[in-house]
């Protein structure tokens, strides 16, 4: 990435986290984060989150983000690392160690041949 970019990006965050929370209607022929449990464990999430009170670090509840098939995903920028989460432990995991410590939680990474959608 171009250093002018990272410098931008790093001006208003060091790491913004997404969750997808979105529900599609009964019905749909494609499933959603939501019918997975998505905003239970983002909501139990951001909680941890605020609790850390990490420096330059958002967490925001998002739309669809286009990997519905290993869903509940989350990305975390400016690095575009993917995952793909069951429980809440998951979440704070990635939390503790990825925010935290700056390492990526390998098991819970998205997969680039599983179904996006
Ligand atoms: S519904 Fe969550 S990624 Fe599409």
């Amino acid at each position: 990435m171009n250093s002018n970019v990272s410098n931008k990006l790093a001006e208003h965050f060091r790491a913004h986290l997404f969750m997808c929370t979105n529900r599609r209607p009964d019905g749909h022929p494609t499933s959603s984060c939501a019918e997975r449990g998505a905003q239970d464990m983002a909501e139990a999430a951001r909680k941890i989150f605020k609790e850390m009170n990490l420096e330059k670090t958002r967490f925001n509840y998002a739309g669809c983000l286009g990997r519905c098939g290993q869903g509940p995903v989350l990305v975390i920028y400016p690095e575009g690392v993917w995952y793909s989460v069951k429980t809440s432990a998951d979440i704070e995991e990635i939390l503790s160690l990825h925010l935290r410590e700056g390492k990526l939680v390998e098991r819970l990474l998205t997969s680039v041949e599983a179904p996006q959608v």
